[in-house]
């Protein structure tokens, strides 16, 4: 595997998949793996989960890892090609990947988008240019438009915990204070299409995802028919795609809470974290055992893993 930023980098889903349980069962089993090999960590954006699990799936390999704090600690960074760079960046990103690439054997980039320019935002510009330039194989930790590590630990967790073979899972948006990008929820669209589930999304109207992701998937403006018989609760907020990058409804009636919980089939509560509690989820839902949150949080640590010893597998 030379890049994972989507699901169609995925050869053979089920193959990542059946890994993904052997080092869920056993995480030390490739412990060499990753030996006198450097991982680098580049963050343009935040993050708690995705940075900790990724340095902790490349420790199990027995990698080395550098994390680079780029949005704070690095030169702000150019993309455009022909510019006059006497602005705010003090560097291009044809030479800061290209360095990076010098000093690391797999890279991993999280660049979240701007939500001002959809089609400089969905041409994942950022992410396809650490790419080219790096001329390493890349992990992405999070890009403008999708989260693999998540969804894959999305998967790796409904597979752990579904009741049925084919469980219902449903994707629904709740409001939020803060305009949120589409990567969670076209990622997980994007993973549960290939997956053996039956996939339900909801979300109020002008809240509808690109047709990309949502193409043959059932889509409902109805949150209580969606969650009728749900196995799965996948709660988000995603801004419009539409109204690119804006907030358009504020209803709090779409948060997910006991009553809403009681039409599925003893559904499990999902969220990627970080959540707003009262916002998106009760705190009843959350603290309940029917939340399986910290599963997914953990998991987080599979996919990684399992992603690195693909790639690590590719470059002995
Ligand atoms: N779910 C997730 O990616 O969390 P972080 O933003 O904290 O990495």
């Amino acid at each position: 595997m030379k890049r994972f930023t989507r699901i169609a980098d995925v050869a053979n889903l089920d193959a990542l998949l059946s890994e993904a349980m052997d080092y869920a069962a056993n995480p030390w089993r490739s412990a060499d793996l990753g030996r006198r090999r450097t991982l680098g960590l580049v963050f343009l954006n935040p993050s708690l989960r995705t940075r900790m699990s990724t340095q902790k799936a490349a420790q199990l390999l027995g990698m080395d890892t550098i994390v680079l704090n780029a949005g704070a600690d690095a030169w702000t960074i150019e993309t455009r090609d022909g510019v006059v760079m006497d602005g705010a960046a003090g560097e291009h990103m044809r030479e800061a990947a290209g360095v990076m690439g010098r000093y690391c054997d797999i890279l991993g980039l999280r660049t979240f988008p701007g939500l001002v320019d959809r089609d400089y935002d969905y041409a994942e510009t950022v992410l396809e240019q650490f790419v080219t330039y790096s001329g390493v194989p890349v992990i992405s930790l999070e890009s403008a438009t999708r989260h693999p590590l998540q969804s894959f630990a999305d998967l790796i967790t409904i597979m752990q915990h579904r009741p049925v073979v084919r469980p219902k899972v449903v994707l629904t948006w709740a409001a939020h204070p803060k305009a949120l990008p589409q990567a969670v929820p076209n990622s997980f669209v994007e993973w549960m299409k290939g997956a053996p589930v039956d996939l339900v999304v909801t979300h109020p109207e002008g809240y509808e995802l690109a047709d990309e992701f949502v193409s043959g998937v059932h889509v409902t403006h109805n949150q209580d028919e969606a969650l009728d018989g749900a196995h799965f609760v996948y709660a988000k907020n995603w801004s419009s795609y539409a109204d690119y990058g804006r907030i358009t409804n504020s209803d709090p009636s779409w948060q997910i809470t006991e009553a809403k919980m009681a039409l599925t089939n003893n559904g499990k509560f999902m969220h990627c974290l970080p959540v707003r509690r009262n916002v998106i989820v009760s705190d009843a839902v959350l603290d309940s055992p029917r939340s399986i949150v910290l599963d997914e949080a953990a998991n987080r640590v599979v996919s990684a893993q399992t992603v690195l010893a693909e790639m690590l597998k590719a470059l002995a």
